[in-house]
């Protein structure tokens, strides 16, 4: 199956497992060496499922989950994940902040991250934030990603997490407008000549 026969959705409850199952695996993939293995063999789809049924319940018009969804109307399978609201902190003077982006390992490289993501900032500036950003470790290959995406690197910090100093790269998105606009853009189809 290709990405774009994935439907990139807003969450449901019904959803939690699925999202904590992705949650589990790529934190497994992509932390590991980096977050310390007695955390990562620790994570408890069960408790993330509690976690993820919390963040679907609380959503509001300007915050919320997405999932990337493959499979047909008998219930698909969840294969990616993305949260996003406005900002936490008023560190960075950018309203909106992508807290999570996810795609499972076997969808990673047909184009989800680039959907979840362009979903989330969509959400963002119905709900009024024309800029958004997000922090991801330094040493996250996926941060090259968001610089594929246009994100600017615009800060950097020192985040404590399981006891040890984890190094984190800010990425920012000033014009969400612009960057919705742009993908439109490169997606449309070629017009024929004449
Ligand atoms: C990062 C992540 C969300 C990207 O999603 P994805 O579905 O694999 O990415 P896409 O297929 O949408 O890629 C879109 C574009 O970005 C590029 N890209 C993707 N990952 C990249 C990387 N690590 N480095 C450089 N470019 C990358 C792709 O080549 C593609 O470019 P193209 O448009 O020229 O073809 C996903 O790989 C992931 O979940 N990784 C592990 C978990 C993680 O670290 N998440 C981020 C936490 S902050």
């Amino acid at each position: 199956m290709t990405g774009s026969a994935v439907a990139i959705r807003p969450a449901r409850l019904a959803d939690a497992p699925g999202i904590a199952a992705v949650h589990v695996e790529t934190w497994r993939a992509a932390y590991a060496g980096i977050i310390g293995d007695d955390y990562l063999v620790g994570l408890d789809p069960a408790a993330q499922t509690l976690t993820w049924r919390r963040w679907i319940l609380a959503s509001g018009s300007g915050d919320g989950v997405l999932v990337a969804e493959a499979g047909g109307r008998q219930g698909g399978e969840i294969v990616g994940f993305g949260s996003v609201g406005r900002r936490r902190s008023v560190t960075l003077p950018y309203a909106g902040e992508v807290y999570t982006l996810y795609v499972t390992v076997d969808w990673q490289g047909r184009g989800l991250g680039r959907r979840l993501l362009g979903g989330l900032f969509e959400r963002l500036v119905k709900a009024g934030c024309e800029s958004a950003f997000l922090w991801v470790l330094s040493e996250n290959p996926s941060r090259f990603f968001y610089e594929a995406q246009a994100g600017r690197p615009v800060a950097k910090r020192q985040e404590p997490f399981n006891g040890v100093l984890l190094d984190e790269t800010a990425y920012a998105w000033p014009d969400l407008t612009g960057w919705l606009a742009a993908q439109t853009q490169s997606s449309d189809p070629p017009r024929s000549p004449g």
